[in-house]
């Protein structure tokens, strides 16, 4: 009898260090990899703002230095459209709309995300001689499973796009998806956000687009629900509670 409880004793004992033992090494690696894993996810955000800025390929492996020789990242208010000072590398949009003292409910929710941070960054690319020549503007919104969020490149006009590059989703290989393909993303170089009128016009048109539409880009075939996502996120990034007013003022003003 007494053999028993020792030998039950002995195996809770066992186990319990066992927990133990676990609970050390996976608390101890998470804190060992957060460094690496931040600075992965940071080189994946310079890689995507050089290829939207179409420097991707110059850059070969030399992501950083071609990034912090050629991308200035400055942090914007969206109401004001001013820019203001702050944390630009560890900004995290998801995390200010969360709080509401560093966010607002938008009052047309277009893009599905319920709230949208107070502030933005936005990265200027220049070339060799030093003039801005491609400005990169993080977008976010719902496609059909998640948010889906990336990088529009902007021509410095504001409003000839260079690329939509989009860096995380949730949407289904082969439908939503195609968002990453090469073909899709080829479409958009030279379409026009605005028309005449300052009215945001850059959508997916299911069927195709005209050759000579200026706005519209072919819809991913078999994805309307994440085809409706972009174009929302679209206008509501280039409307009144997105960059609008960056955008007015920066063409007033350039960068300060
Ligand atoms: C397993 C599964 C995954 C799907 N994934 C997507 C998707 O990522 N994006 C999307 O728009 N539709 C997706 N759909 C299809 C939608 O339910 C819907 O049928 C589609 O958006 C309609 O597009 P269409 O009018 O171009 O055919 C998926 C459907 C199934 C069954």
């Amino acid at each position: 009898m007494s053999s028993n409880k020792e030998t039950f004793g002995k195996t809770v004992g066992f186990v319990l260090a066992v927990c133990i033992v676990c609970a050390l090494l996976v608390s101890f690696s998470a804190v060992q990899l957060k460094p690496l894993q931040q600075a992965n996810k940071l080189l994946d955000q310079q890689t995507k703002i050089l290829e939207a800025s179409g420097l991707l390929e110059k850059a070969g492996n030399e992501i950083v230095k071609t990034y912090n020789q050629f991308v200035e990242a400055r942090m914007i208010d969206l109401d004001s459209g001013d820019f203001v000072e702050g944390d630009v590398i560890n900004f995290d949009e998801r995390r200010n709309s969360r709080d509401v003292a560093l966010s607002i409910k938008p009052k047309q929710d277009l893009a599905g995300i319920n709230r949208r941070s107070n502030t933005a960054v936005v990265y200027f690319v220049k070339n060799e001689a030093g003039t801005i020549e491609t400005i990169v503007l993080p977008i976010i919104g719902a496609g059909l499973w998640d948010l889906m969020s990336g990088y529009i490149g902007l021509e410095a006009d504001l409003n000839t796009v260079k690329s939509v590059i989009y860096s995380d989703h949730k949407e289904t290989p082969g439908l939503g998806a195609e968002v990453l393909n090469p073909r899709w993303k080829a479409l958009w170089p030279g379409k026009k956000i605005y028309n005449d009128a300052g009215e945001v016009k850059a959508r997916l048109v299911k069927g195709g687009a005209k050759a000579d539409d200026l706005h519209g880009v072919d819809a991913l075939s078999g994805a309307t629900l994440t085809s409706n996502g972009v174009t929302n996120t679209l206008q509501f990034w280039f409307g009144e509670e997105g960059y609008a007013s960056f955008i007015a003022k920066y063409r007033a003003e350039g960068v300060k």
